[in-house]
Parts: C-alpha cells; sequence; structure tokens
C-alpha cells in the first residue's frame, strides 16, 4: 500500500541536522518521488543532506526496500535446461574506465552451466557503458522482453540485455536526479541504487566487484570496502547470496576505453589472449561466480583457451540478433600521442583516460544522447613498460576531428613517464562476504 503524503520540509531537515528516518518516511518519500507528488527540488535537497549525515544500517534497508517495491521483482527460480533446474548467478561492477570484464565473463561462466543475468545500463560520464559497447556489433539488439530473457538465459545461459523500465523505477528517476545534482558519491545512496536493481532482476547469486581508485566513485579503499559491506549485507539480507572483491580502478583496465575497441579487447580474451589484467580479473570473478552458483573442482582458464567461452559468447550474441563475424566499426580519424621522453610509464591516470573516450564521442553528457560505436582511446604500453622518446602511447580514434584537441588536452599529464617504475600488482585489493 503506498505511504502517506510525507512532511518533506520536516524530513529534509531532520536528516540534514543528523537524524534518523523512519521506515514508514522513507517509503512515503520514495513512493511520493516516483508517482510525482514529491518535486525534485525536495528530493535533491534530501539527497544531498544524506551525502553529508549518512545513513543508518536501518535507514539504508528500508529505502533500498522502498525503491525495490516501486516496481516489479522477476523471479528466474523455474529456469530449466534439459529438465534439470538452472542456478542463476550474476556480476556486478560499480564502474571503471575500460572496464569490459562482462562482454567476457558472462559466457565464460555460462559455459559452465550456469545461468547469467546481465541486466545492464548505458554509460553516463566517464564509465563506458556495457549495452553501449556490445551495440557496435552489427545488429546486436539490447532490448529484450521479460520473456526473451528467460528463453535465451534457458537456452544459452548467457544474456547482456538492458533493464526493463519497470524494474526499480524509483532508482531509475533518482539516479538521474543524482547525477545532475552532484550526488551520486554516497555510499548509502550507491548501495541501494544497485542493490534495488540486482534484487529486482530476480538472480539467484551476485558477485560484486567495487573499484577503488581515481577512475572509481570510491576513491579509497576504505571507502571502497565500507560500499562492497554495505552492499553484501542488504543482498545477503534479501535472500541473495552476495560476495565482492575490491579491485584497482587508479589505472585503466586493459588497452583500451570506447565502444568497438573494448568490444575488440574482449573477443582477445575470449580467444586466449587479451592483457594480463582484464584476464586476471576475469577469471577472479568467475571463480567467485562459480563457487557461488556451486561449481566447484574447475580451472576457469581452460574455457577461455579451449574455445568454450568463445562459443557461448557468439551463441549469446547471435540470440539477439548480432553477427559475431561482421568487422566492428572503424573510426573516421585516428591520432597517434607519442612519449616526450625516454623511461617508464609509472602511473596512468583512469579518470583522464576515461573522460578523453568521453570527448572524442564514446560517452554521453545526456540520458538518450547517440554514442560514437568507433569512438575511444587505446595505449600502447601498461605501467612499468619502459617507453622511448617518439613511441607511440596513445592512439585516439573519433568520427568528429574537431573532437581531437580537447581530448589530446586531457591526456596530456595522464601518463606519467619517469626514471624508474615498477609493475602493478595484483588488481584484486581485498574481498567481502
Ligand atoms: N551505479 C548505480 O547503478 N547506481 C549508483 O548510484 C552508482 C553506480
Amino acid at each position: 500500500m503506498a505511504a502517506g503524503a510525507p512532511d518533506m520540509v520536516g524530513v529534509i531537515g531532520a536528516k540534514r541536522d543528523g537524524r534518523e528516518l523512519s521506515g514508514e518516511q522513507i517509503r512515503a518519500v520514495i513512493d511520493g518521488f516516483t508517482a510525482g507528488s514529491v518535486p525534485p527540488e525536495q528530493m535533491s535537497a534530501l539527497a544531498m543532506a544524506i551525502v553529508f549525515q549518512g545513513m543508518s544500517r536501518h535507514e539504508i534497508a528500508d529505502w533500498t526496500s522502498a525503491m525495490l517495491a516501486s516496481g516489479v521483482r522477476l523471479d528466474l527460480r523455474g529456469l530449466q535446461r534439459d529438465g534439470r533446474g538452472l542456478t542463476t548467478v550474476d556480476k556486478h561492477s560499480t564502474g571503471g574506465v575500460g572496464d569490459k570484464i562482462t562482454l567476457p565473463l558472462t559466457p565464460l561462466v555460462a559455459s559452465y552451466g550456469l545461468a547469467v543475468p546481465q541486466l545492464s545500463g548505458r554509460g553516463l560520464g566517464h564509465t563506458g557503458g556495457t549495452l553501449d559497447k556490445l551495440e557496435s556489433i552489427r545488429g546486436w539488439r539490447a532490448d529484450l522482453t521479460a520473456d526473451e530473457m528467460s528463453a535465451q538465459l534457458a537456452d544459452v545461459g548467457a544474456v547482456v540485455c538492458a533493464a526493463t523500465a519497470d524494474l526499480a523505477p524509483a532508482d531509475r528517476k533518482l539516479y538521474a536526479l543524482r547525477d545532475v545534482t552532484g550526488t551520486v558519491a554516497s555510499i548509502p545512496l550507491i548501495a541501494s541504487s544497485i542493490m534495488s536493481k540486482k534484487i529486482a532482476e530476480g538472480t539467484g547469486a551476485l558477485v560484486l566487484d567495487v573499484k577503488a581508485g581515481s577512475g572509481a566513485f570510491m576513491t579509497s579503499y576504505e571507502d571502497a570496502e565500507r560500499l562492497a559491506a554495505t552492499m553484501v549485507e542488504l543482498g545477503t539480507d534479501a535472500g541473495v547470496a552476495t560476495r565482492a572483491l575490491i579491485t584497482d580502478m587508479s589505472t585503466p583496465l586493459g588497452r583500451s576505453a570506447g565502444n568497438a575497441v573494448e568490444v575488440a579487447e574482449s573477443v582477445e580474451v575470449l580467444a586466449g589472449g587479451g592483457p594480463d589484467d582484464v584476464v586476471e580479473l576475469t577469471l577472479a570473478l568467475a571463480r567467485e561466480m562459480l563457487a557461488a552458483g556451486g561449481v566447484t573442482g574447475v580451472d576457469p582458464a581452460e574455457n577461455l583457451t579451449n574455445g568454450r567461452a568463445m562459443d557461448t559468447w557468439r551463441a549469446m550474441i547471435a540470440a539477439q540478433s548480432g553477427d559475431p563475424d561482421a568487422p566492428l566499426p572503424t573510426p573516421r580519424h585516428l591520432h597517434e600521442v607519442v612519449a616526450p621522453a625516454d623511461g617508464v610509464l609509472s602511473a596512468l591516470d583512469a579518470l583522464a583516460v576515461g573522460e578523453a573516450a568521453w570527448l572524442l564521442g564514446a560517452g554521453r553528457s545526456r540520458p538518450g544522447e547517440a554514442v560514437s560505436a568507433a569512438a575511444g582511446v587505446t595505449w600502447h604500453i601498461g605501467v612499468g613498460d619502459r617507453v622511448r622518446r617518439g613511441d607511440r602511447l596513445f592512439t585516439l580514434h573519433t568520427d568528429d576531428e574537431q573532437r581531437l584537441q580537447r581530448a589530446v588536452d586531457r591526456l596530456e599529464r595522464a601518463a606519467v613517464i619517469a626514471a624508474d617504475g615498477e609493475s602493478p600488482g595484483s588488481r584484486v585489493l581485498g574481498r567481502v562476504g
């Protein structure tokens, strides 16, 4: 039943002064905002008070439940293949630059007999969107009905598609408001946003990839760990077996950020190659997902080298009308940035690389804007590698030459070349759950 109209001025004042909101107040706020009776200016003020004052565990749980209750909750428990029930397990990343892991990971885990329902979003700002990347494959479609999604899960075991408008609509509306009011970076708001959608999606188990570093929402390890612990608790309380890895996002992942360039790199991983850090993270998350789904005694590296994960990828793309053999779009303009000095690449700033890819046309600044499939940045060396003056550092890909200069400027200080530098350690920094 819908809660009564909230006293918004009272609720905002209470949170501003650091008081705990009741479950009834929270339900009334979320219901009112979803229905349109709580106006955006009051919701923005409340979101900003939450950014500064935080929320208690009770409040976060109530906020998440209210957002979950604003829409439908899918039930995937009846999925079957060959008369046997299928276990569902999903992964969610808090978002980072060059984070294409969903692309190789989903078919890899499905190739071991689990069902992976990946309801994904589009990119906004400097972090790319999985659907935008996959849409660079000719014919591929993101929008599936709930029945199509279930049929594909039962058949192929892997699906990556757009979340329908009826899953946690309160979050959809609130996220758009937070994005333009400087209220994204808040642990209670991020945790409730992600978990309301993931619980609504109906997965049995969930592995979270919580990023820490300059290219992530959480720049410090401690904040990433607190976010991970909050989400693991919300998932577990809702009956979803949830665990999290905390992973490094101080440098961008792999060697590419953009759309088609990230698909190409993912296909390399599925063919048994690809950058070491992308392979490492794909395998670390695959191990967690397989364990969460009850598959033991397997080494996921095997299905990357024996072609099984690639077979599932091809089936997954074809099931959504995509042509896995079609050439990927190429940009009208390429521009190279070379190393200004001899030395070692000692740092590569993830945020700067993500913003350069966005400036080249890979991302959008408003919901609904078109993105360029061919736009992006590739880098030719990794942190710890030695370079000589004049060696290629970056290649910029764009369809619009006018976009080049700002992206070049943004990359100017992104790569630090020093006399010495160390190779980065593992991408996996810690785990929760
Ligand atoms: N991703 C989400 O879905 N929500 C947030 O608040 C942040 C990242």
